[in-house]
């Protein structure tokens, strides 16, 4: 066996023990008092695709997205409970991203209708969305890498008087609001321990340090709702914790999450509510323990190659077709 060979063996055992350590640290939580109330609201709600909930705060009816011949999304009814950790899963493909894309006001579907926190917001643009208290992530990050990571925070900020005519010229105005901002952005990049990058380009950061600076531009506008487009991908083993008890730490302190991510491990142990999507079609809903030993959501998986147990093989890996998509993954 070659010093080469011996080497990447090495390699790949401590990658593997990192990881190993991570499904145990997951394992280990303790169940918070957030997912105890997320629990409690969802009880005797029945596992079945397009359920109402108690307290919904996002609501889509009908919304049909097609894309030449293909329909991408086409969600009858779907509901999404206030203050839990809602996931999203499905195989590559199934419209979770376009969904994201079309409630957000980043994508015009051809039919449909949705409402955040009981407000029709159909139709509206994605920065109306945001000054609502609905934000999203991207599955690529779309962090600007000429400026600092601090002014990449601050841009997350909407509705600033500065931004309106008539009131631009009050500078002093604008001057106290900057400040404001400023001290936010310097509070978030504190959270997600980024202060140590406060100046330094955006382009310099890695692929899940990147990850994070986009989390908290998303919490800029102080958002009710939040939906993270697979948050950890292309993240190393020691980031992914950290995401996870961060996006764990927001449902705590009471903002409603969409989550999608592919890492069935993670899925099954942060969701609350777990919806699973098939060719743009809700196919199934319920709690981890529903969806786990659900035939459709099973079938769905294996009928793209992507058998759940492969998802627990795959040692933490992008799932395959994700992977390339993320131009942000550390080198
Ligand atoms: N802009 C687009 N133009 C054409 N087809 C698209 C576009 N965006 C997504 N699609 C197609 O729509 C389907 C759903 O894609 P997507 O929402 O990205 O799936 P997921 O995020 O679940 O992997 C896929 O077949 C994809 O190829
Ligand atoms: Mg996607």
């Amino acid at each position: 066996m070659s010093a080469d060979k011996h080497e990447l063996d090495d390699e790949v055992l401590s990658e593997r023990e990192e990881l190993l350590e991570v499904e145990q640290a997951i394992e280990d939580r303790a169940p918070s008092a957030g997912a105890a109330r997320a629990a409690e609201a969802l009880r005797g709600v029945a596992a079945e695709p397009g359920v109402a909930k108690p307290d919904a705060i996002l609501v889509a009816d009908s919304v049909t997205r097609r894309f030449g011949g293909l329909t991408a999304v086409d969600v009858d009814h779907l509901e999404v409970q206030r203050g839990t950790i809602t996931a999203l899963i499905g195989p590559n493909g199934a419209g979770k991203s376009t969904f994201f894309n079309l409630v957000s006001g980043f994508d015009t579907p051809d039919a449909g209708t949705w409402s955040f926190d009981g407000t029709d917001i159909s139709g509206k643009p994605a920065y109306q969305i945001a000054r609502l208290g609905m934000v999203r992530t991207f599955q690529l990050t779309k962090a600007l890498m000429r400026l600092t990571t601090l002014e990449n925070v601050m841009l997350g900020a909407v509705g600033q008087k500065g931004e309106r005519m008539g009131v631009a010229p009050l500078r002093f105005l604008w001057k106290a609001q900057e400040r404001q901002i400023q001290a936010r952005a310097e509070e978030l990049l504190e959270r997600f321990r980024l202060s140590h990058m406060r100046d330094e380009f955006a382009g310099t950061m890695s692929g899940g340090q990147r990850k994070l600076l986009e989390m908290a531009r998303a919490l800029m506008v102080g958002p009710s709702l939040v939906m993270l487009d697979e948050p950890m991908a292309g993240v190393n083993p020691a980031l992914t914790q950290s995401l996870l008890a961060h996006i764990q730490a927001l449902r705590d302190e009471g903002t409603s999450i969409i989550l999608v991510e592919h890492d069935m491990d993670v899925i099954m142990s942060i969701s609350d509510w777990i919806v699973c999507f098939a060719e743009g079609k809700v196919i199934a809903e319920g709690r981890p323990d529903d969806i786990r030993t659900n035939p459709q959501v099973i079938d769905a998986y294996l009928g793209s190659r992507r058998a759940l147990q492969q998802e627990d093989d795959g040692a933490g890996a992008p799932a395959p077709g994700t992977a390339g998509e993320d131009e942000e993954q550390a080198p």
